[in-house]
């Protein structure tokens, strides 16, 4: 039998010292962690897609459409209004034609006058216009804290036509491309029968949706419109790779993400994970994004894949 060894003290700490070491270690990578999603938060990218329309003009060939959503300017502590700045400059790179707002413009008063300025450079550069329609952060209507409702007005007043459960059209050469949009669903604003009596259902017309929740899409017929354009979800806005957490501030139950769909009887979709951040100013694995749409249309054409740039 062998001689029993003594126990030193260092012996009795070495359990302390290792615990001591993995907590560290855990909160240095919880802080980077964060670090890296504050990061992440204002890391815009820029998606390129086409926008199939065969049955439209083929004056409208070429156009190029860019979609914004989801500035939650105003909402604080974040960098929502840096992500803005370079969401309308990267808009303003694409030239686009038309540039179409799916809401949450805003949910407080910090940062509106920034908010104007922007909003007025893409109206000066956007030669068929800038239209939006209005989310329930810009009812006031939120989960998160200290949302206040946004006056329209505010966005009226810098020329972006605000698509109050309307239609819109604009001509391009003899064609038309009429933009319909449905107020916030959240609060019971919206009036989709009030949109689809006024559609301009010509031949040739390009109709867009313009709509913060994607499932309105489900409310229309196939041949209302050549694509529904939504936001709201922010993609999930933190999606860490864990099964069934793809959404985790946004509703749970939500038929559709982020990302392209097609909803059935060719009824297009697309859910843009947005600029901004609501609820906690992080996003992880879902960057923010602009969307360029290029639209094909005329004559069928080979489908292509998505195209994404930083
Ligand atoms: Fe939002």
């Amino acid at each position: 039998m062998l001689p029993a060894t003594p126990l030193r003290s260092s012996d009795l700490r070495s359990p302390a010292k290792n615990a001591f070491k993995v907590a560290a270690a855990l909160d240095a990578a919880a802080v980077l962690g964060v670090i890296y999603m504050v990061h992440e938060a204002q890391w815009l990218r820029r998606v390129d897609r086409r926008l199939e329309a065969p049955t439209a003009a083929a004056d409208l060939h070429g156009l190029t459409i860019v979609q914004l959503s989801d500035f939650h300017v105003g909402f604080r502590p974040s960098f929502n209004l840096r992500a803005m700045r370079k969401a309308v400059d990267m808009a303003l790179a694409a030239r686009p034609d038309l540039v179409l707002i799916s809401g949450d413009f805003a949910c407080g008063p910090h940062g509106r006058a920034e908010l104007q300025l922007r909003l007025r450079r893409l109206v000066d550069a956007a030669p068929l216009g800038v239209f939006g329609v209005l989310g329930n952060h810009d009812h006031g209507d939120s989960k998160a804290p200290f949302v206040q409702p946004t006056d329209p007005h505010l966005i009226e007043d810098c020329g972006v036509r605000l698509l109050d459960n309307g239609t819109a059209s604009v001509n391009v050469g003899t064609a038309t491309v009429q933009v319909g949009g449905v107020d916030d669903t959240d609060g019971g604003h919206d009036d989709l029968p009030a949109v689809l009596a006024t559609l301009d259902r010509r031949p040739g017309v390009l109709r867009i949706l313009l709509t913060h929740h994607a499932d309105v899409v489900l409310r229309t017929e196939p041949g209302d419109f050549h694509i529904a354009l939504a936001g709201d979800t922010h993609g999930g806005q933190i999606c860490l790779p864990l099964p069934g957490r793809r959404i985790l501030l946004s509703d749970l139950s939500a038929p559709f993400a982020e990302g392209a769909y097609d909803v059935g009887g060719g009824r297009q979709l697309y859910v843009t994970r947005g600029v901004g951040t609501s609820m906690l100013p992080l996003r992880a694995f879902c960057r923010p994004e602009i969307v360029v749409f290029h639209v094909v249309a005329g004559a069928p054409a080979a489908a292509g894949p998505a195209r994404e740039s930083a």
